[in-house]
Protein backbone atom coordinates (compact mmCIF):
# COMPACT_ATOMS: atom_id res chain seq x y z
CA UNK A 1 0.00 0.00 0.00
CA UNK A 2 0.90 3.37 -0.90
CA UNK A 3 1.91 5.69 1.82
CA UNK A 4 1.03 9.52 1.90
CA UNK A 5 1.96 12.62 4.14
CA UNK A 6 -0.77 14.81 4.06
CA UNK A 7 -1.30 15.26 8.30
CA UNK A 8 1.26 15.16 10.66
CA UNK A 9 -0.78 12.50 12.05
CA UNK A 10 -0.41 10.49 9.47
CA UNK A 11 3.24 9.17 10.72
CA UNK A 12 3.57 7.44 14.61
CA UNK A 13 5.82 8.50 17.00
CA UNK A 14 8.37 5.54 16.35
CA UNK A 15 7.96 7.26 12.49
CA UNK A 16 9.38 10.94 13.31
CA UNK A 17 11.76 8.83 15.27
CA UNK A 18 13.24 7.03 12.71
CA UNK A 19 12.45 10.41 10.42
CA UNK A 20 15.11 11.99 12.94
CA UNK A 21 17.44 9.33 12.92
CA UNK A 22 17.30 9.25 8.98
CA UNK A 23 17.72 12.76 8.92
CA UNK A 24 21.03 12.91 10.96
CA UNK A 25 22.56 9.78 8.28
CA UNK A 26 21.33 12.27 5.25
CA UNK A 27 23.26 15.25 7.12
CA UNK A 28 26.35 13.39 7.65
CA UNK A 29 26.10 12.02 3.85
CA UNK A 30 23.94 14.08 2.02
CA UNK A 31 24.48 12.35 -1.63
CA UNK A 32 23.07 9.05 -1.99
CA UNK A 33 21.79 7.42 -5.29
CA UNK A 34 19.06 6.00 -3.97
CA UNK A 35 16.69 7.65 -5.90
CA UNK A 36 18.29 6.57 -9.09
CA UNK A 37 15.53 5.88 -12.50
CA UNK A 38 13.13 8.10 -10.13
CA UNK A 39 11.05 10.97 -10.82
CA UNK A 40 9.47 13.05 -8.33
CA UNK A 41 6.65 16.26 -9.34
CA UNK A 42 6.67 19.05 -7.44
CA UNK A 43 3.39 20.98 -7.89
CA UNK A 44 3.52 24.24 -6.14
CA UNK A 45 0.22 26.18 -6.62
CA UNK A 46 0.87 28.36 -3.80
CA UNK A 47 4.82 30.66 -4.10
CA UNK A 48 7.39 29.26 -1.95
CA UNK A 49 10.93 29.11 -1.58
CA UNK A 50 12.33 27.23 1.15
CA UNK A 51 10.27 24.27 0.12
CA UNK A 52 10.29 23.82 -3.06
CA UNK A 53 13.87 24.35 -2.93
CA UNK A 54 14.80 22.18 -0.48
CA UNK A 55 12.78 19.50 -1.77
CA UNK A 56 13.77 20.00 -4.91
CA UNK A 57 17.84 19.71 -3.40
CA UNK A 58 17.07 16.84 -1.61
CA UNK A 59 15.70 15.14 -4.62
CA UNK A 60 19.01 16.42 -6.43
CA UNK A 61 21.24 14.97 -3.77
CA UNK A 62 19.55 11.74 -3.83
CA UNK A 63 19.66 11.12 -7.73
CA UNK A 64 16.32 11.25 -8.87
CA UNK A 65 14.84 13.39 -11.28
CA UNK A 66 12.26 16.16 -11.22
CA UNK A 67 9.21 17.90 -12.82
CA UNK A 68 6.67 20.04 -12.30
CA UNK A 69 6.01 23.75 -11.71
CA UNK A 70 6.78 26.58 -9.36
CA UNK A 71 3.95 28.81 -10.46
CA UNK A 72 0.31 27.05 -11.11
CA UNK A 73 -0.20 30.02 -14.76
CA UNK A 74 2.34 27.90 -16.04
CA UNK A 75 0.30 24.78 -16.09
CA UNK A 76 -2.74 24.12 -17.89
CA UNK A 77 -4.69 24.81 -14.33
CA UNK A 78 -4.54 28.26 -15.69
CA UNK A 79 -6.80 26.85 -18.47
CA UNK A 80 -9.08 25.86 -16.30
CA UNK A 81 -8.12 21.73 -15.48
CA UNK A 82 -9.14 20.43 -12.54
CA UNK A 83 -6.81 18.88 -9.64
CA UNK A 84 -8.64 15.85 -10.27
CA UNK A 85 -7.18 15.45 -13.72
CA UNK A 86 -3.94 17.42 -13.20
CA UNK A 87 -3.02 14.95 -10.46
CA UNK A 88 -4.34 12.21 -12.80
CA UNK A 89 -2.02 13.64 -15.17
CA UNK A 90 1.39 13.79 -13.28
CA UNK A 91 0.61 10.48 -11.51
CA UNK A 92 1.20 9.10 -15.33
CA UNK A 93 4.77 10.64 -15.11
CA UNK A 94 6.28 10.22 -11.78
CA UNK A 95 6.67 8.29 -8.86
CA UNK A 96 5.61 10.26 -5.80
CA UNK A 97 3.82 14.00 -5.93
CA UNK A 98 4.99 16.69 -3.72
CA UNK A 99 2.41 19.55 -3.72
CA UNK A 100 1.56 22.55 -2.33
CA UNK A 101 -2.15 24.17 -2.54
CA UNK A 102 -3.95 27.25 -0.74
CA UNK A 103 -7.16 25.23 -0.59
CA UNK A 104 -7.52 22.99 2.96
CA UNK A 105 -8.33 19.78 2.03
CA UNK A 106 -6.39 19.85 -1.24
CA UNK A 107 -3.34 17.38 -0.66
CA UNK A 108 -5.77 14.70 1.39
CA UNK A 109 -7.96 14.67 -2.20
CA UNK A 110 -4.68 14.85 -4.42
CA UNK A 111 -3.71 11.35 -2.35
CA UNK A 112 -7.30 10.19 -2.68
CA UNK A 113 -7.00 10.34 -6.39
CA UNK A 114 -3.50 9.50 -7.06
CA UNK A 115 -1.74 5.76 -7.19
CA UNK A 116 1.38 7.39 -6.33
CA UNK A 117 2.54 8.95 -2.75
CA UNK A 118 1.66 12.22 -1.88
CA UNK A 119 3.44 14.67 -0.20
CA UNK A 120 1.70 17.72 1.50
CA UNK A 121 3.88 20.61 1.23
CA UNK A 122 1.10 22.92 2.61
CA UNK A 123 -2.35 23.27 1.87
CA UNK A 124 -3.89 26.25 2.88
CA UNK A 125 -3.98 27.41 6.60
CA UNK A 126 -4.54 23.48 7.45
CA UNK A 127 -1.56 21.64 7.76
CA UNK A 128 2.36 21.83 6.48
CA UNK A 129 4.07 18.50 8.13
CA UNK A 130 7.13 18.19 6.35
CA UNK A 131 8.29 21.65 7.95
CA UNK A 132 6.49 20.12 11.30
CA UNK A 133 9.51 17.73 11.09
CA UNK A 134 12.31 19.59 10.22
CA UNK A 135 11.27 21.92 13.19
CA UNK A 136 11.43 18.56 15.27
CA UNK A 137 14.76 17.91 14.00
CA UNK A 138 15.70 21.28 14.54
CA UNK A 139 14.66 21.13 18.39
CA UNK A 140 15.87 17.70 18.78
CA UNK A 141 19.48 19.00 18.02
CA UNK A 142 19.48 22.28 19.68
CA UNK A 143 17.74 20.89 23.27
CA UNK A 144 19.45 16.86 22.83
CA UNK A 145 15.80 15.75 23.29
CA UNK A 146 12.07 16.31 22.05
CA UNK A 147 10.91 15.69 25.83
CA UNK A 148 10.02 18.40 28.95
CA UNK A 149 10.07 21.59 27.18
CA UNK A 150 8.08 24.57 27.33
CA UNK A 151 7.00 25.87 24.07
CA UNK A 152 6.36 29.50 23.01
CA UNK A 153 4.42 29.99 19.65
CA UNK A 154 4.06 33.66 18.69
CA UNK A 155 1.92 35.50 15.93
CA UNK A 156 -0.29 34.25 13.60
CA UNK A 157 -1.88 30.79 15.07
CA UNK A 158 -5.26 31.36 13.43
CA UNK A 159 -4.11 30.72 9.93
CA UNK A 160 -0.33 29.23 10.85
CA UNK A 161 -0.20 25.44 9.09
CA UNK A 162 3.38 25.68 10.86
CA UNK A 163 1.85 25.97 14.67
CA UNK A 164 -1.14 23.54 13.84
CA UNK A 165 1.13 20.66 12.84
CA UNK A 166 3.94 21.21 15.69
CA UNK A 167 1.55 21.56 18.32
CA UNK A 168 -0.21 18.13 17.09
CA UNK A 169 3.46 16.26 17.39
CA UNK A 170 5.31 17.69 19.87
CA UNK A 171 1.70 16.67 21.97
CA UNK A 172 3.20 12.96 21.29
CA UNK A 173 6.79 13.83 23.47
CA UNK A 174 6.72 13.49 27.29
CA UNK A 175 5.56 16.85 29.15
CA UNK A 176 5.14 19.17 26.75
CA UNK A 177 3.85 22.98 27.98
CA UNK A 178 2.73 25.21 25.34
CA UNK A 179 2.44 29.13 25.91
CA UNK A 180 0.26 30.76 22.90
CA UNK A 181 1.28 34.20 22.11
CA UNK A 182 -1.47 35.96 19.78
CA UNK A 183 -4.15 38.44 19.57
CA UNK A 184 -7.63 37.66 19.82
CA UNK A 185 -8.29 37.93 16.03
CA UNK A 186 -4.97 35.71 15.61
CA UNK A 187 -5.44 33.35 18.27
CA UNK A 188 -5.35 29.35 18.39
CA UNK A 189 -8.17 27.24 16.83
CA UNK A 190 -10.56 26.16 19.60
CA UNK A 191 -9.56 22.50 17.41
CA UNK A 192 -6.36 22.55 18.69
CA UNK A 193 -7.17 23.78 22.32
CA UNK A 194 -9.45 20.75 22.71
CA UNK A 195 -7.23 18.64 20.81
CA UNK A 196 -4.36 19.61 23.56
CA UNK A 197 -7.27 19.65 26.75
CA UNK A 198 -7.80 16.08 25.48
CA UNK A 199 -4.82 14.69 25.90
CA UNK A 200 -3.83 16.49 29.58
CA UNK A 201 -1.37 18.81 27.96
CA UNK A 202 -0.76 22.32 29.49
CA UNK A 203 -1.02 25.54 27.54
CA UNK A 204 -1.51 28.98 28.20
CA UNK A 205 -2.35 32.42 26.17
CA UNK A 206 -1.27 35.70 26.31
CA UNK A 207 -1.70 38.66 24.28
CA UNK A 208 2.33 40.16 25.47
CA UNK A 209 5.43 38.38 25.17
CA UNK A 210 8.06 40.68 26.08
CA UNK A 211 8.11 39.80 30.05
CA UNK A 212 7.27 35.60 30.20
CA UNK A 213 9.73 34.71 27.11
CA UNK A 214 12.20 34.14 30.05
CA UNK A 215 10.82 30.73 30.32
CA UNK A 216 11.12 29.63 27.10
CA UNK A 217 13.14 26.56 25.63
CA UNK A 218 11.93 27.12 22.06
CA UNK A 219 10.67 30.32 20.69
CA UNK A 220 8.60 29.61 17.31
CA UNK A 221 7.92 33.40 15.61
CA UNK A 222 5.45 32.96 13.17
CA UNK A 223 4.51 35.50 10.40
CA UNK A 224 1.32 37.24 9.73
CA UNK A 225 -0.20 35.80 6.86
CA UNK A 226 -1.63 38.99 4.60
CA UNK A 227 -2.43 36.67 1.86
CA UNK A 228 -5.24 34.63 4.05
CA UNK A 229 -6.81 37.91 4.94
CA UNK A 230 -10.35 39.15 3.84
CA UNK A 231 -10.26 42.10 5.51
CA UNK A 232 -6.83 44.20 4.31
CA UNK A 233 -7.61 46.45 7.70
CA UNK A 234 -7.47 43.61 9.91
CA UNK A 235 -4.48 42.60 8.37
CA UNK A 236 -2.98 46.88 8.99
CA UNK A 237 -3.89 46.35 12.64
CA UNK A 238 -1.97 43.60 13.73
CA UNK A 239 0.74 43.08 10.89
CA UNK A 240 3.57 44.38 13.70
CA UNK A 241 1.88 43.32 16.48
CA UNK A 242 4.87 41.36 17.62
CA UNK A 243 8.73 42.06 17.04
CA UNK A 244 11.40 39.70 18.74
CA UNK A 245 14.27 42.70 19.80
CA UNK A 246 17.63 41.37 20.40
CA UNK A 247 17.63 42.92 23.71
CA UNK A 248 14.22 41.14 24.53
CA UNK A 249 16.68 37.87 24.66
CA UNK A 250 19.03 39.18 27.69
CA UNK A 251 17.28 37.65 30.19
CA UNK A 252 16.08 33.97 28.39
CA UNK A 253 17.62 30.56 29.09
CA UNK A 254 20.99 30.20 27.33
CA UNK A 255 19.44 26.67 25.93
CA UNK A 256 16.85 29.14 24.18
CA UNK A 257 16.37 29.02 20.53
CA UNK A 258 14.74 31.23 18.10
CA UNK A 259 12.57 29.40 15.14
CA UNK A 260 10.55 30.47 12.45
CA UNK A 261 9.35 28.91 9.43
CA UNK A 262 10.25 31.82 7.04
CA UNK A 263 9.89 33.84 5.27
CA UNK A 264 9.95 36.54 7.67
CA UNK A 265 8.30 40.47 7.46
CA UNK A 266 9.34 42.28 10.95
CA UNK A 267 8.50 39.71 13.29
CA UNK A 268 12.08 39.30 14.17
CA UNK A 269 14.16 42.28 13.52
CA UNK A 270 17.45 41.78 11.96
CA UNK A 271 19.79 42.69 15.24
CA UNK A 272 18.59 39.17 16.09
CA UNK A 273 20.75 37.57 13.36
CA UNK A 274 23.87 37.47 14.93
CA UNK A 275 22.77 36.10 18.49
CA UNK A 276 23.53 32.76 19.34
CA UNK A 277 20.00 31.74 20.43
CA UNK A 278 18.78 32.66 16.56
CA UNK A 279 18.68 29.34 14.64
CA UNK A 280 16.24 30.25 11.69
CA UNK A 281 18.80 30.13 9.18
CA UNK A 282 19.99 26.85 10.24
CA UNK A 283 16.52 25.23 10.77
CA UNK A 284 16.26 26.23 6.81
CA UNK A 285 19.08 24.02 5.85
CA UNK A 286 18.02 21.17 8.09
CA UNK A 287 15.04 20.71 5.51
CA UNK A 288 17.08 19.19 3.25
CA UNK A 289 18.26 16.46 5.22
CA UNK A 290 14.66 16.29 6.93
CA UNK A 291 13.04 15.71 3.36
CA UNK A 292 15.85 13.77 1.74
CA UNK A 293 14.94 11.69 5.56
CA UNK A 294 11.31 11.83 4.38
CA UNK A 295 12.10 10.37 1.08
CA UNK A 296 13.41 7.88 2.31
CA UNK A 297 10.62 6.61 4.49
CA UNK A 298 7.69 7.26 1.97
CA UNK A 299 9.25 5.71 -0.41
CA UNK A 300 11.13 2.89 1.29
CA UNK A 301 14.27 3.24 0.47
CA UNK A 302 16.35 1.93 2.79
N1 LIG B 1 8.65 27.58 5.50
C1 LIG B 1 8.09 27.64 4.28
O1 LIG B 1 7.10 26.93 3.98
O2 LIG B 1 8.69 28.51 3.43
P1 LIG B 1 8.31 28.72 1.90
O3 LIG B 1 6.91 29.31 1.86
O4 LIG B 1 9.34 29.62 1.33
O5 LIG B 1 8.30 27.36 1.25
Amino acid sequence: MKKDLISITDFSKDEYLKIMKLAAEFEENPNQDLLKGKVIATLFFEPSTRTRLSFETAINRLGGKIIGFADPDSSSASKGETLHDTIKMVSNYADLIVMRHPLEGAARYAAEVSPVPVINAGDGANQHPTQTLLDMYSILKTQGSLDNLNIFLVGDLKYGRTVHSLLMAMSEFENPIFNFVAPPVLEMPDEYKIFLREKGIKYYEHSEFTDIISAADIIYMTRVQKERFSDPIEYEQVKNIYILRNSMLEKTRPNVKILHPLPRVNEIHTDVDTSEKAYYFTQARNGVFTREAIISHIMNLK
